[in-house]
């Protein structure tokens, strides 16, 4: 298992604190925290306004993680696939399930988005949400010419992510191998980036999506787009 999965698996029970602006090992009288705090709630706000009116027929969740946006997005769809490589997150993804009573939609698959086989499967709407900020410009790469083999033509693609701005250049590096610890204190080290606004408008151009909507503030962006038809130039 790779670093960035095994931290994952271990930060299951508590990764939504960070939908709260929550942060381990970060002290109350750290102004990136109280900031925080308040800019992370704002931002999921607008993504759930965004989120809730997205997705339609089968649905593809990649890297669904505790499936916090499901509540949001599941009305809209016919079929949802949830996809994610830590177990763990899928333990809280199966009670996220259950509470909203979807089982008869849902169909989970534990795997390497990367190495896996979806044979003939093809989707309406896929999800990426805090995914491609843990790729570099090379795995982005693989990830979307794998993206674009599983999504139908105008297929619609929602993108959640970290944002750069200027309040967060205060406290973080736009790029590079970040430390992340965990409540109980244990320290992983994962590669971790984060968008401007024309990073997301040349992801989009290259890959060809075309944009819907948009949003970025401080904390957090998300974008939808159409799958538009061509070759890409990598
Ligand atoms: C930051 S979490 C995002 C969870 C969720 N999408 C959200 O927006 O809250 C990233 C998730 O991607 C999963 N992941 C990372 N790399 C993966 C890969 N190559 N294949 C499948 N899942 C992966 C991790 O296990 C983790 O659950």
């Amino acid at each position: 298992m790779n670093e960035l999965i095994q931290y994952y698996n271990e930060r299951a029970g508590e990764y939504e604190e960070v939908y709260m602006g929550k942060f381990p090992f970060i002290t109350e009288s750290d102004p990136y925290k109280k900031e925080a705090e308040e800019l992370n709630k704002k931002d999921v706000e607008e993504i759930i306004k965004i989120t809730s009116k997205f997705g339609r027929g089968d649905l593809i969740d990649i890297g669904c993680g505790t499936g916090f946006w499901l509540p949001y997005y599941e009305k809209n769809c016919d079929a949802i696939t949830l996809l994610d490589d830590s177990e763990n997150m899928f333990s809280e993804c199966r009670k996220r399930v259950t509470d909203l009573g979807v089982w008869s939609k849902c169909h989970f698959i534990k795997g390497d988005f990367f190495t896996l086989n979806f044979e003939n499967q093809i989707f309406d709407s896929a999800i990426a949400g805090f995914f491609i900020s843990h790729l570099d410009v090379e795995s982005e790469r693989n990830f979307f010419n794998r993206l674009k083999n599983i999504l139908r033509p105008k297929a619609e693609f929602l993108f959640i992510d970290s944002a750069w701005s200027k309040w967060r250049s205060q406290y973080r590096e736009k790029e590079g191998l970040h430390e992340r610890t965990l409540n109980d204190g244990r320290k992983f080290t994962i590669y971790k980036r984060y968008f401007d606004r024309s990073d997301v408008e040349r992801m989009f151009k290259n890959y060809l999506f075309n944009i819907d909507s948009f949003y970025i503030s401080d904390a957090f962006l998300v974008a939808t787009g159409e799958n538009q038809i061509g070759e890409i130039k990598n």
